[in-house]
């Protein structure tokens, strides 16, 4: 008894010990940026979007990693990379709590109210996903007169936004990655599903019985997004990013990644 009593004080003081020591850390990197040691880049991301940004065993890889992993390199910061909902990425970035946001993510009115963006990095479009034989040929067959197909979408991201506001909250179905969505289309939960063009190429190939409509939907802007106060480091990773476009690494990752049509 008294033992374990013992072993359970030396276990605790071990652990206030490990937690300030964590808290000392934590301070000297947040407030003592140049310090020697390398500060930490964290990027916050939703992991399931390739080939932007998906799961190689335990890493994530894809063109945002890659891309941002340059970025930390110019700036002497060790890149970190926070895998959380898609849906927080903006308020996680708007709150200090990372200090960018890189998912693929279009600039939008809505998020240039909570955050600012870098110049563009890339651009997506968003696609429909179907099954293969399915009556929904075309985007304008969803605008039909009486149509009432249930549309899968990734939850907050541009497809929800745009299905929500064109189709109605009834004619969509919300899901917390888009692959989740592809699942749900796959049993015949909804109708189809509307996303970014490359995930859905990758989507589609995994996935047998699908196919993309041939029409786009919507050209989007894909750009970094830092909190508003933190100007000096939208300044920063900006200049990084261009460079890393003018001298062409960009878009060898890119082609990495994206085989040529
Ligand atoms: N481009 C879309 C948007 O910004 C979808 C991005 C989803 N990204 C992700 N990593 N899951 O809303």
């Amino acid at each position: 008894m008294k033992k374990t009593m013992k072993t359970l004080l030396v276990v605790s003081l071990a652990l206030m010990m490990m937690f300030s020591f964590t808290a000392c850390s934590n301070d000297e990197t947040t407030q003592n940026p140049e310090n020697g040691d390398q500060e930490v880049l964290t990027m916050a991301t939703n992991a399931y979007f390739p080939p932007y940004e998906y799961y190689d065993g335990e890493n994530i890889v894809g063109i945002d990693a890659e891309i941002a992993a340059k970025i930390a390199e110019k700036l002497g910061m060790q890149l970190e990379i926070v895998d959380i909902e898609f849906d927080s990425i903006v308020t996680g970035v708007a709150t200090g709590k990372y200090d960018m946001g890189m998912a693929g993510m279009t600039i939008t009115e809505d998020r240039l109210e909570n955050v600012n963006f870098t110049d563009s990095y890339a651009t997506g479009y968003q696609v429909v996903i179907v099954p293969e034989g399915s009556d929904i040929t075309s985007p304008d067959d969803l605008y039909a007169e009486g149509a009432s197909q249930v549309v899968g979408v990734q939850l907050a991201t541009t497809g929800d936004i745009y299905a929500s506001e064109d189709f109605g909250a009834d004619r969509v179905q919300q899901y917390n990655s888009g692959n989740d969505a592809v699942e749900a289309l796959k049993a015949g939960k909804v109708d189809c599903v509307i996303i970014d063009n490359e995930p859905a190429k990758y989507y589609v190939e995994a996935n047998e019985g699908l196919t993309i409509l041939p029409t786009e939907f919507v050209v989007e802007d894909y750009s970094i997004c830092v909190a508003k106060e933190n100007t000096e480091l939208l300044e920063k990773i900006n200049t990084a990013l261009n460079e890393l476009i003018e001298d062409g690494t960009v878009q060898e990752i890119i082609d990495k990644y994206i085989a040529a049509e």
